[in-house]
């Protein structure tokens, strides 16, 4: 039941009612879809170099750490193999790995997925280097050099026991081993650069067929030789006026926010509110 305005991702959503807050929500990645190749997969890789130009210290961060070079060469090799699979092409190398960071943004832009690397370190997997040109309200130079947990502090539900079962999960994936997984938010604007709290700019909400249902299909992968793991991060979104042609969602999305814990309401803005609710009820009939 999916039209061109309402796209088959919606179905993957995990709309679970009810405690927790937070989960892995993991499952195992076929490796013919790390990356997903659509509509607007140009679009978004030509968004990633405009803000690489003028915003290159907010999306591109790297940890002082000797390690992540070997990390980076690796990552762009097999990101150019799997273009070479799937796409039959790919650009040649034009980056000088000596320089980590320059190489991980040269990588990035060879995909429409953001780009985090994680290596393994005392208090547990942490961020070593990042390009994230789509970040849904943090900035990663906040977070760089920081253990998972450190990242999540904010995250309802994730310190504690959910930090530990992702950090041993990270450490038993095997080399070229992957997972994936989905989070959704609700959006007040369409800007795929958005560092900054909805709730901290001064701009009105706008109704609720006006915001937009975003969502990140993430994925990890274990990287085939160094001791790292690769976290990508596809940003998609639609306007949430497409629910008005997919009621069984909209329903969903409703019961699954009626559900959540005044935390969790808190942590995920201004704009799920009570007219959004209001709003996805009246659609889904
Ligand atoms: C299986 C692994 C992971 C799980 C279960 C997980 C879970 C979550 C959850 C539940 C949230 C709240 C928003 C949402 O609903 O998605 C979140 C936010 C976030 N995650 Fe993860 N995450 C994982 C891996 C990672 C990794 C590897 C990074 C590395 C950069 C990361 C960075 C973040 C950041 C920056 C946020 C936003 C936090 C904020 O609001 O300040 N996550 N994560």
């Amino acid at each position: 039941m999916s039209s061109p305005l309402a796209p088959g991702w919606l179905d993957e959503l995990d709309l679970h009612v009810g405690p927790p807050d937070a989960s892995m929500g993991t499952r195992a990645l076929d490796p013919d879809r790390w990356f997903l190749v659509d509509d607007q997969w140009d679009a978004q890789r030509a968004e990633a170099a405009r803000l690489l130009a003028s915003e290159r210290d907010e999306v591109l961060v790297s940890a002082d750490d000797p390690a992540v070079g070997a990390v980076v060469a690796e990552l762009d090799d097999v990101v150019r193999t799997w273009l070479g699979r799937s796409r039959g092409s790919v650009p040649p190398v034009v980056t000088d790995q000596r320089d980590p960071p320059r190489g991980l943004a040269d990588t990035r832009l060879l995909v429409a997925d953001d780009l985090c690397l994680l290596l393994p370190g005392e208090g547990g997997w942490r961020l070593a280097a990042g390009c994230v040109c789509f970040p849904s309200y943090w900035r990663p130079r906040d977070r760089i050099g920081g253990p998972l947990d450190g990242v999540h502090a904010v995250v309802p539900g994730y310190p504690g026991a959910l930090a530990g079962r992702v950090d041993g999960f990270l450490g038993r994936l095997r080399p070229g081993q992957g997972v994936w997984r989905r989070n959704w938010l609700v959006h007040d604007v369409a800007d795929l650069h958005l560092p900054t709290w909805v709730d901290d700019v001064d701009r009105p909400t706008p109704v609720p067929e006006g915001r937009w249902l975003r969502s990140e299909r993430q994925t990890l992968v274990r990287l085939p030789t160094v001791e790292a793991v690769v976290f990508t991060i596809r940003t998609q979104q639609v306007p949430m006026a497409v629910l008005g042609s997919r009621p069984d969602v909209a329903r969903g999305l409703a019961a699954a926010i009626r559900g959540w814990s005044p935390e969790q309401r808190a942590y995920k803005g201004a704009a799920i509110d009570d007219a959004l609710l209001r709003w996805l009820s009246a659609q889904a009939g």
